[in-house]
């Protein structure tokens, strides 16, 4: 249920410490990944040994760990989780995170993470009853996160009342139910081209570009967590398949083409963030061309504007989003290739933005409806870039 879902632990020195043992097996058991971040105060309620075993990753306590001279990065922790779960919160670290004291790498990573923040207090009774408490709680949850709420029962100094961390199994529970809620996609099909093509002079030459297929591997992820079935068809790349992605690998425009057309009958939703290449040697030679051949013409044609193709039959209940990049007169041209295209949506790439395009991690897009409506975006990382486009995907579904 939880396969490929990253949880972010955040543990604090509260007594119930030793309860996320078992919170981190049952979320292993369904498969998330977990990670681990732990106060200097959670070290004396329960090893770091203990949670690195059980969620098999190294558990981080420290902003840089000493053994190694490596620094953890906070900032990497919050962008790699798509939830942090602080469990068990004390009333310190609640008191800092509503008040923004970031004095350890857990609250250093709380203050830098996007993800969706559950926290899950663990005092004694009076400490929970705290005035201050009471507040800082609800400032927390103005801010947007939300409150695992303490449970009354007999707490370690042996009273009776509110202040118990809810169970670990009835916080795996909302954890499913958090993402559950969230799969807004779910039993729909997508279906995304990306990477560049390679279309080849002779068995060691091609024209191709240095698209990286990133874009397209971040929207392919996004589609994933929002539980879609997703297609991704790919040029040439670096990149790691994902085995929960259905990965289909192509070198030309015309394997391409025909891979999109293969697959495009079942899907719902079609994304076109290939680099493709606009020509290709109208005969590619089998063998290799010798230099000594010193007035070389290759006569190129255009490949097949695959977009294009699938413009022209998609369905009334098929969405189509194309790509634009750019030099001059951005805004136009993409508005240009919506309606030519027969697009939904078309986001646009510009090549004047710094940070944009190919070999980047960012990239900084606008994204053009089929009213002419124009949303444009900050240079972001292309995962949260895939994020912002599948909102509107989204809000198009509706
Ligand atoms: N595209 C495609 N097949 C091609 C060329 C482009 O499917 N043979 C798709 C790209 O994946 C992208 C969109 O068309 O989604 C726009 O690509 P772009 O290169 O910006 O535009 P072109 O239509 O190729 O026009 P031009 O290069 O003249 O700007």
């Amino acid at each position: 249920m939880l396969k490929g879902k990253n949880i972010l632990l955040g543990i604090t020195g509260g007594i119930a410490s030793y309860k996320i043992a078992t919170l981190t097996r049952l979320l292993k058991k369904s498969r998330a990944n977990i990670k681990v971040v732990m106060t200097p105060a959670a070290k004396e309620f329960i090893t770091p040994l203990t949670l690195s075993t059980l969620s098999e990753n190294p558990v981080y306590t420290e902003f840089a760990n000493r053994q190694t001279s490596e620094w953890n990065s906070h900032v990497e922790l919050g962008l790699w989780a798509d939830i942090f779960v602080v469990a068990p919160a004390t009333a310190n670290t609640i008191a800092k995170m509503a008040n923004g004291i970031c004095d350890n790498l857990l609250l250093a990573t709380y203050m830098s993470a996007k993800c969706p923040v559950f926290i899950a207090p663990a005092m004694d009774l009076d400490m929970f009853k705290h005035p201050t408490t009471a507040k800082n709680i609800n400032t927390l949850k103005e801010f947007g996160y939300t409150i695992i709420d303490a449970v009354e029962g007999e707490l370690a100094s042996r009273l009776m009342g509110k202040g118990r961390m809810e169970e670990p199994e009835k916080i795996s529970e909302i954890i499913h139910a958090f993402f559950i809620s969230n799969q807004v996609l779910k039993n729909k099909k997508v279906l995304i081209t990306a990477g560049p093509t390679h279309e080849q002079i002779d068995p060691v030459r091609f024209i191709g570009n240095n698209s990286s297929g990133k874009m397209g591997l971040a929207l392919a992820k996004e589609a994933k967590k929002l539980g879609a079935d997703v297609t991704l068809i790919i040029g040439p790349n670096k990149l790691e398949p994902q085995e929960d992605i259905n990965w289909i690998n192509v070198k030309s425009a015309d394997e391409m083409y025909t891979q999109v057309h293969k697959n495009l009958k079942k899907a719902d939703i079609i994304i076109m963030s290939a680099a493709v290449a606009d020509f290709k040697p109208k005969n590619s030679s089998s063998q290799k061309i010798k230099k000594s051949n010193t007035n070389l013409i290759i006569e190129l044609e255009p490949t097949k504007d695959i977009l294009k193709s699938v413009g022209l039959i998609k369905t009334k209940n098929q969405l189509l989003v194309g790509f634009a990049l750019e030099s001059e007169n951005e805004l136009k041209n993409a508005k240009d290739k919506l309606k030519t295209k027969n697009l939904d949506l078309i986001i646009l790439n510009s090549l004047n933005d710094q940070g944009a395009g190919f070999e980047f991690d960012t990239n900084k897009i606008s994204i053009i409806d089929k009213k002419n409506k124009v949303d444009n975006f900050e240079l972001k990382s292309k995962s949260e870039v895939a994020t912002d486009i599948f909102n509107k995907i989204v809000s198009l579904q509706k």
